[in-house]
């Protein structure tokens, strides 16, 4: 089973809420996290891309480190974690994307693979002139498959010839190819973003939402395997008694960032596409811990004492077949930590 992180390179991580201290990404930061990670054996690290916060009395997500220049950064300092930086489709070209993972693949001998996003949030994009208008929120996984298409072609011929509604590449160069192959993970909720996931993802994230684990336990029940390795996304509060695990989590729902989750869920309502996260998060506001509750980015939380915690992730993971799973934390240090000394001992 392969653990990860899902790295706080957003203002504020994955919290919205007045309970915790707010804090702005740095470089030190990320660093000290991801060496702990990698001293308590966590497989990979993740940092994503948000290119217009939402505000709100924590400023949430209204600073954002860029993660290409963060991971080649990072690969220097590390030897055995592996990186997937998130690319945001809509603001670079595939030709860039390809050129710059090859580059981060040679930094770091071979230690990385892509998180594609195709941006669903407007706002985002629209401030920047590069919002392709409101039909890409039904073709978004038409416009990643065409990008996956060029890098495929490019990563492993280092050439491209193709003709798109997106873009002419007439024997486009491209040259060095990686030193390894990068695999491709994708968080697509929707059914038009696992339809991409099973057509190009090595990997999917997939929310550990209760009707989620559901599905995919009986899945497996089935006998069904998707050709993609599925990893579950938690946030984790590890206390020293289950009651206490749960009255943090719960304290950080009652304080929530009502702002900042009300802006946010504005942004995401303009995507009407049913199934996906955007429908979610318009549902998030009086949700549990165990749901997916907006205060919590509607990342479902695991909690409890060292010992519930394993016994939570092996149950899930025997359940659901699960490759692996990444999580978040209210403090990534200290939690990756706890994690490490204290949970993983009790998994096997
Ligand atoms: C683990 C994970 C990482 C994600 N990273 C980003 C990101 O960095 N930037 C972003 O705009 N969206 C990000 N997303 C959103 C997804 O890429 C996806 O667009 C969203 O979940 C909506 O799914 P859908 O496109 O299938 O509706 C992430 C989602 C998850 C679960």
């Amino acid at each position: 089973m392969k653990f990860g992180v899902f790295l706080p390179n957003g203002s504020n991580g994955y919290v919205l809420s007045e309970a915790l201290e707010p804090y702005l990404p740095t470089y030190e930061h990320q660093r000290s996290i991801v060496i702990e990670a990698e001293k308590q054996g966590l497989s990979f690290a993740l940092p994503m891309i948000k290119f217009r916060g939402f505000g709100g009395a924590t400023g949430y997500w209204d600073h954002c480190l860029e993660p290409f220049t963060l991971i080649a950064a990072l690969a220097t300092e590390t030897k055995n974690i592996t990186f997937v930086p998130t690319v945001a489709l809509l603001a670079l070209h595939p030709v860039y994307t390809a050129r710059t993972m090859a580059t981060l693949s040679n930094i770091s001998k071979g230690r990385v693979g892509l998180n594609i996003v195709t941006g669903w949030n407007r706002p985002e994009y629209e401030q920047m002139g590069l919002w392709p208008g409101d039909d890409y929120y039904e073709h978004r996984y038409d416009f990643a498959s065409e990008y996956l298409n060029v890098l495929q072609d490019l990563w492993s011929t280092g050439k491209c010839t193709r003709q798109s509604n997106y873009w002419d590449l007439k024997d486009c160069h491209c040259f060095p190819t990686p030193d390894c192959e990068i695999p491709i993970f994708s968080a697509g909720q929707s059914p038009s973003g696992v339809d991409f996931c099973r057509k190009f993802a090595d990997f999917r994230f997939v929310f550990g939402h209760p009707e989620m684990l559901k599905k995919l336990e009986q899945e497996k029940l089935e006998g069904h395997k998707e050709k993609y390795g599925t990893y579950l996304l938690f946030h984790m509060i590890v206390e020293s008694s289950d009651q206490l695990a749960k009255k943090i989590g719960e304290d950080i729902i009652a304080k929530a960032d009502k702002v900042a989750i009300s802006n946010q869920i504005s942004s995401a309502s303009l995507d009407t596409n049913p199934g996906g996260t955007s429908e979610a998060m318009r549902s998030s506001l009086d949700k549990s811990l165990e749901d997916g509750n907006a205060a919590f980015n509607i990342i479902p939380v695991i909690h409890g004492s060292p010992k519930t915690v394993a016994m939570k992730i092996q149950e899930l993971s025997e359940k659901t077949g699960a490759d692996g799973f990444m999580f978040s934390w209210n403090n990534f240090e200290s939690g990756i930590k706890v994690f490490g000394q204290d949970v993983l001992p009790h998994i096997s």
